[in-house]
């Protein structure tokens, strides 16, 4: 959601070095900026309501050589997107500055009693107490000030705090929200996400919960609640800033759902039974004993990751024959489920931040659950907390329409479901090995899918003006609706629904008529027939309808207006494919409506807050 980013250098650059930071940052949502830095002997702060060429304009007017500083975007939770109440915040003396992402749950009681003291606040926000208490605690120290202030805080922070009289540090300090220290070349940065550090340094420290650090350009001291030092090692991240930038595509969406043939082929790189490597095993952080006893899969996530989840219902079901929940987390956390030691509890997310997430994970580790996260962001909080993990390997994703995570999710969960098949003995050898060519066939496939994506672009500009859209499917394409559904409303704006197909004639078909274009999915499985059924109900009601078929496939063309061709494969591997074309007609249709396609309206890509 908010984004930080701080630097101390040894030159004059900081507000560019900033600037580009927070760029780089512009992803997860926000709707005002600032940074501070130090100027002489002052801090000088500037903030904007909007976007960053807002903030941009304003530093442009500005001669602010300064070697070290702190850059916030923030995304509005306590009080409405203003100036004042951007970030970064003053004490009173106006001589420490923090930026906050998160939510400091006991704010109000805080700020009451600084009020008693005397303190005047002048935003709306739960951030600024935090300067006003690291200023109560502050005796030179700013460190300890920063550490003994966050003692006093409930919820969920990640700090980045500087004193005019100390430039030559640094401070950050963090709990349940990521932040990261990158070690440059004589030079330290602090950010939110390792992305905004990656054109300066590719070295990266992520702080854990409860530590604070301490920065100066050469050096790094980290201690944890207590205060006691804590060692810490650095990690070298394999994205290049390449990866993270737009690669000469119109959008981020649109790069990262042709990235997905590599996306998968990462994915299953040394996973696969007859290649001779680890398999998946190595990463899950359960013995061969431990999985062959799962009784019970609970699969926990959000959004995107949730529509995965539901999609893994089918594949653990199908090849393991175990039976699956699938809840999303923020209902898990609330409704008291059921856990037992023989659970599997496996959290889904591409951030490894989303806060309902991580909450619902820690739940059931409480429950003495086996954990295991499906993340993509190396060192998140679920990566680092869950009993074991397996990574999707998708690389950074930008746009906040989840694309290609979803397809290194898919693949992860086909990899996890044919391993707890081979440990309970319901995978033979022999399907195995079949499972394995049908895998590395699939980047082809979806490179295929990408071929076609001019035809796509057409059958999209013909319900560019549509105000609702009904995507049905059924059995493991029933999620694959939803995630049509969500793809389109979150990008477009257009109202949409997914339906299990079976359900139309129970309340949905009401809606259709001339003006309700249906997309259903139809490739071969042992319901296409009953989706065709489905399909030609609702045509009879002059539905216009899209149609996902298999190549070749003859008997969809009486029933559909267009159709949207994929190669076949077996069923339970047909959402990774079904689902391509449905990012793609959104995507084109988000465009020509012109919307803002990477970074839609009251979205943020990391949802760290409940
Ligand atoms: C939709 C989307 C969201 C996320 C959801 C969970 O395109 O991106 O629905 O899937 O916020 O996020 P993660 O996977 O980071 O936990």
């Amino acid at each position: 959601m908010c984004g930080i980013v701080g630097c101390i250098t040894n030159g004059t650059e900081a507000p560019e070095i900033l600037l580009k930071g927070l760029k780089r940052l512009e992803y997860r949502g926000y709707d005002s900026a600032g940074i501070a830095v130090l100027n002489g002997a002052d801090i000088r702060t500037i903030r904007e309501v909007g976007k960053l060429c807002q903030l941009e304009t304003a530093l442009a007017d500005l001669d602010l050589p300064s070697a070290v500083g702190l850059g916030h975007t923030r995304w509005a939770t306590h009080g409405r997107p203003t100036e004042v109440n951007a970030h970064p915040h003053r004490d009173a003396s106006g001589k420490i500055v923090v930026v906050h992402n998160g939510i400091i749950e006991n704010f109000r009681q805080l700020r009451d009693e600084l009020e008693k003291e005397g303190v005047t606040f002048t935003s709306e926000t739960d951030s600024e107490i935090i300067a006003h208490l690291i200023a109560r605690f502050y005796e030179g120290d700013l460190a300890e000030a920063v550490r003994l202030a966050t003692r006093r805080l409930r919820g969920a922070w990640a700090i980045g705090a500087m004193h005019a009289d100390h430039p030559e540090i640094l401070v950050g300090a963090r709990k349940d929200c990521p932040l990261v220290v990158g070690l440059g070349d004589d030079e330290m940065l602090l950010a939110s996400d390792v992305t905004a550090v990656l054109d300066r340094t590719q070295k990266v420290v992520f702080l854990d919960d409860g530590q604070t650090a301490k920065l100066t350009r050469t050096s790094l001291e980290i201690v944890d609640e207590e205060g006691h030092p804590v060692d810490w090692t650095a990690t070298v991240i394999g994205w290049s800033l390449s990866q993270a930038e737009r690669g000469g595509f119109p959008h981020f969406m649109l790069k990262e759902i042709f990235e997905q043939p590599t996306v998968v082929s990462d994915t299953l790189l040394g996973r696969l039974e007859d290649d001779g490597e680890h398999g998946v095993l190595a990463d899950l952080g359960m013995s061969a004993d431990e999985l062959t006893t799962v009784g019970r899969v609970h699969i926990i996530a959000c959004g995107t990751s949730w529509h995965a989840g539901h999609v893994a219902k089918f594949l653990v079901e199908r090849i393991a024959r175990i039976p699956v929940d699938v809840d999303y987390a923020s209902e898990f956390r609330y409704r008291e489920p059921v856990l037992g030691e023989h659970d599997l509890v496996v959290a889904v997310s591409q951030s490894g931040e989303t806060a309902d997430t991580i909450a619902a994970l820690r739940m059931a580790k409480a429950a003495g659950c086996r954990t295991l996260g499906i993340c993509n962001v190396i060192g998140s909080t679920i990566h680092r907390e869950a009993d074991g993990s397996l990574m999707t390997h998708a690389g950074p994703e930008i746009g906040v329409a989840s694309t290609k995570a979803f397809t290194g999710q898919l693949t992860a969960l086909v990899l996890l479901a044919l391993e707890l098949g081979r440990m309970n003995g319901r995978l033979s050898q022999e399907e195995d090995a079949r499972w394995s060519d049908r895998l590395r066939a699939l980047p082809g496939q979806i490179e295929l899918c990408l071929k076609r994506a001019d035809d796509v672009h057409e059958v999209a500009l013909k319900y560019v003006s549509a105000q609702d859209f009904l995507f049905i499917g059924r059995g493991i394409n029933y999620p694959i609706a939803l995630e049509g559904a969500l793809k389109l409303k979150e990008i477009s704006y257009i109202h949409a629904e997914g339906y299990p197909a079976g359900e139309m004639k129970h309340g949905p078909i009401a809606l259709v008529d001339s003006r309700m274009p249906i997309v259903a999915l139809c490739t071969h499985s042992n319901v296409r027939e009953k989706v065709i059924t489905n399909v030609e109900e609702a045509r009879v009601r002059d539905a216009r309808v899209i149609v996902v078929a298999n190549d070749g496939d003859d008997e969809v063309q009486p029933i559909a207006d267009d159709i949207l061709w994929v190669p076949r494969v077996d069923d339970l591997l047909s959402p990774i494919i079904n689902v391509v074309p449905l990012q793609l007609l959104s995507y084109f249709i988000a465009r020509e409506r012109g919307a803002d396609v990477d970074q839609p309206r009251n979205l943020a890509k990391s949802v760290t807050v409940e």
